[in-house]
């Protein structure tokens, strides 16, 4: 009998789970509907829904729900918010983002410097982090967006993104922030986080993929979107196509688990981690610990094995039943090493022999025991590289 995968790259995606599966099921079959058919019982039973959905997320946020847009998922919410702004703005308006973003932030502001829009992609610390006095000193009038991640995907460091929200609203400029990988393992309370555009994703917090969400603050330093799509005007005009009912709500149901759980599943998560990264210093000498010891996501474990070829390494390991990333999987298509890594001042080599650890729900203290010995197998018995 072949033995179950140790799943440990919940950054990735999250299994969904069985009770967001349960309160979607009917939506498929007997109550599907389309939530903009009003003149029909089954339609305003979806759009009634829909709207029950979008304020359980808002009172999981800490917002109203005439400020959620639904997406296809971050990489949507985030050119929303990005191109949105940039595309109809002068040629002269600039946007700031960081080198350590996600590519779903990245690409976005590459492609608007292809049309000449002055793009300021900053350098970021060995924690992944841009200094806030970066920000500052790149901040002009002429600035129209300033785009930076509560959550690094990669090595799980966290931004203060209020104290860069106040240095931004100080020169009257938005903050965009990508809170994808925070939502449901850190507190995010947009009562208290004073940031005018959120982006998730369903799929990271064990709800479908295929939905996520762009906040919008409703005040009047957030500029007006240009949509992405047009259409039949929906969401406000900011995101035309008809709404994906199971899915939203079954992002409603997981965003609810994930919020309740978040205190709990944060202690006990950090505890695995830190006990899994203790057993992996103690087997394998020289290893390196890119994840930051504080201020960080409490399921992230990013590490670099000495002495090993990254290829030889992933090799033994997509052999093994270990399921672990060596870099964002939205990039894992291309060959290159983490740009994440890289701009953290990692070499390629290094970079290429660094593995992502991202513990979730239902990770086990066995799971942890064994991907220990999954890795220091690959990595070369009692260190000797085979
Ligand atoms: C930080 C971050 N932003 C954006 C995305 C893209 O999310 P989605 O798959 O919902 O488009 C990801 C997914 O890996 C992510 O980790």
């Amino acid at each position: 009998m072949t033995q179950p995968l140790i799943q440990l790259d919940h950054h990735a995606t999250t299994p969904c789970d069985p009770r967001v599966v349960e309160v979607m099921a009917p939506y498929w079959t007997e109550l599907a509907a389309n939530a903009s058919s009003i003149s029909h019982r089954p339609g305003l039973q979806a759009k009634e829904a829909v709207e029950q959905a979008r304020q359980t997320i808002a009172n999981c946020l800490g917002c109203t729900p005439r400020e959620i847009v639904f997406t296809s998922g971050a990489t949507e919410a985030n050119n929303l918010a990005i191109k949105g702004v940039m595309v109809d703005a002068p040629a002269s308006a600039g946007l700031i983002v960081n080198a350590a973003e996600h590519k779903a932030v990245l690409d976005p502001a590459q492609e608007l410097k292809r049309r000449g829009r002055a793009v300021h992609v900053l350098p970021v610390d060995a924690a992944a982090r841009v200094q806030p006095q970066q920000i500052q000193a790149n901040l002009t009038d002429e600035t129209r967006l300033v785009s930076v991640m509560l959550a690094n995907n990669e090595v799980g460091s966290l931004h203060d993104v209020a104290s860069i929200a106040e240095l931004c609203h100080d020169k009257g400029t938005p903050l965009h922030t990508d809170a994808t990988q925070a939502i449901g393992r850190v507190p995010v309370n947009l009562n208290e986080l004073p940031v005018d555009m959120l982006s998730c994703s369903s799929h990271k917090i064990y709800g479908p993929p295929g939905i996520g969400l762009l906040f919008v603050r409703r005040s009047p330093r957030t500029p007006r979107l240009t949509p992405l799509f047009h259409g039949g005007g929906h969401e406000w005009g900011m995101r035309s196509g008809t709404l994906p009912l199971p899915l939203i709500v079954g992002f409603a149901k997981a965003m609810e688990l994930a919020v309740s759980h978040q205190a709990d599943d944060a202690a006990r998560l950090s505890q695995q981690r830190d006990r899994l990264w203790n057993e992996l210093v103690r087997k394998i000498p020289g290893v390196v610990r890119n994840t930051p010891e504080t201020d960080v996501l409490p399921n992230n474990l990013n590490i670099t094995i000495p002495n090993i070829d990254g290829d030889v390494l992933f090799a033994r390991l997509k052999a093994s039943r270990l399921c672990v990333s060596s870099g964002s999987a939205c990039t894992s298509a291309n060959p290159e090493p983490s740009h994440v890594l890289r701009a953290m001042g990692l070499t390629d080599q290094q970079a290429r022999a660094s593995i992502r650890f991202g513990l979730g729900r239902y990770t086990t203290d066995e799971e942890l025991r064994e991907a220990v010995e999954i890795v220091v197998r690959a990595w070369g018995a009692n260190g000797r590289l085979s």
